[in-house]
């Protein structure tokens, strides 16, 4: 299967492999990303950052771009509905130096679409255009994309919103085939990003049901796409990166950390966001992501139902080390 693992070359950018961690809010924070920047993958993202926010200098949304010290490339995702909101959060995002600056077309919640951010761009590709061309024009850092599928089965646009982009500037576009209205249910249909993929001349990145090494060789294998795109599908398994590496360069993979070195890997987690957020804060998040760590583990509701009740890092690793 070699041939599928490839770098990606963008103007004045070269990501060292198509193996990606999707922006997840919530999820992919300094800790969580350089974890899978560990396990080998090519580029990670931040959680969508407002714009709005960003322009303002709201403090917490700052921070969402910083970068963790051994982060040498970083994509940073903004939402935003419109150019002067582009145009006014630049000083500040560029001053954060990101690799790539990602444009969100595809947040489906409707305290952000009702702003006309997020996926209600897709219901206007000139929006899309015009926000591109301002970011475009006001760096050389290469802008991406991240669409959907429309917004809903009435709407399938991907391919306008996507030439759109392309033809203001943008240099990457990613696509999750799922429409506004699905939101995260359903089957992602893979036929639009084989479509994007030979339609459109710029790297197009796949995201949806990617859960296992195997999904994303089928993925790039059946669509022709450039890279892909883990996101729920890396939460509580960092190591799908290198397992799908090694599938993609061998042809085989070693099986998923089970078990005590599963809740290990938890624990290294825990230990950076602790050291990014502080004891009380990472304790606090990072319950949601020992819920992945020790989903399908034999045992694992009674070591959740305890590692629920940790507050703090000692606790954790006393329970995780007497496990
Ligand atoms: C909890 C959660 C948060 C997400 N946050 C973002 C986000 O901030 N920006 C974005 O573009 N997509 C976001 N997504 C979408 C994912 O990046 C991805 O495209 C989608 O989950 C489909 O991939 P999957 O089916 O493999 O999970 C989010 C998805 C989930 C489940």
């Amino acid at each position: 299967m070699s041939g599928l693992f490839s770098p990606i070359k963008l103007a004045g950018v070269l990501i060292p492999g198509n193996l990606f961690l999707a922006p997840l809010a919530g999820y992919t924070d300094k800790a969580f990303r350089e974890l899978c920047l560990e396990f080998g993958a090519s580029l990670v993202f931040t959680e969508m950052v407002s714009a709005e926010a960003i322009a303002r200098g709201n403090e917490k949304s700052l921070r969402l771009m910083e970068r963790a010290p051994g982060e040498e490339q970083l994509a940073i995702q903004i939402f935003l509905s419109s150019p002067d909101q582009a145009r006014r959060a630049l000083p500040a995002l560029l001053s954060y130096n990101p690799t790539i600056i990602d444009l969100n077309c595809g947040c489906p919640v409707p305290k952000v679409t009702k702003t006309g951010a997020g996926a209600a761009l897709m219901r206007s590709p000139n929006t899309i255009a015009e926000i591109v061309r301002v970011l475009a024009g006001a760096t050389d850092i290469p802008i991406s994309v991240k669409i959907r599928s429309g917004w809903d089965s009435r709407e399938i646009n991907y391919l306008d919103a996507a030439e759109a982009a392309a033809a203001a500037g943008a240099s990457m576009i990613s696509i999750h085939p799922r429409t506004r209205t699905q939101g995260y249910a359903g089957r992602a249909d893979w036929q639009h990003i084989s479509k994007l993929a030979s339609e459109v001349d710029l790297p197009v990145i796949g995201s949806g049901d990617l859960f296992s090494p195997e999904d994303a060789r089928r993925m790039l294998q059946e669509t022709g796409c450039s890279g892909v795109m883990f996101a729920r599908g890396a939460v509580g398994n960092p190591d799908i990166f290198q397992r799908t590496r090694r599938l993609l360069e061998n042809g085989t993979t070693t099986e998923a950390m089970e078990g005590t070195a599963r809740l290990r890997l938890g624990l290294k987690h825990l230990d950076k966001s602790v050291r990014y957020k502080g004891e009380r804060n990472a304790c606090k998040e990072m319950k949601k992501h020992f819920g992945a760590y020790t989903k399908g583990m034999p045992g694992g509701a009674a070591i959740r139902n305890e590692l629920m009740r940790c507050s703090t890092y000692q606790e954790y690793r006393s329970l995780i080390e007497t496990y």
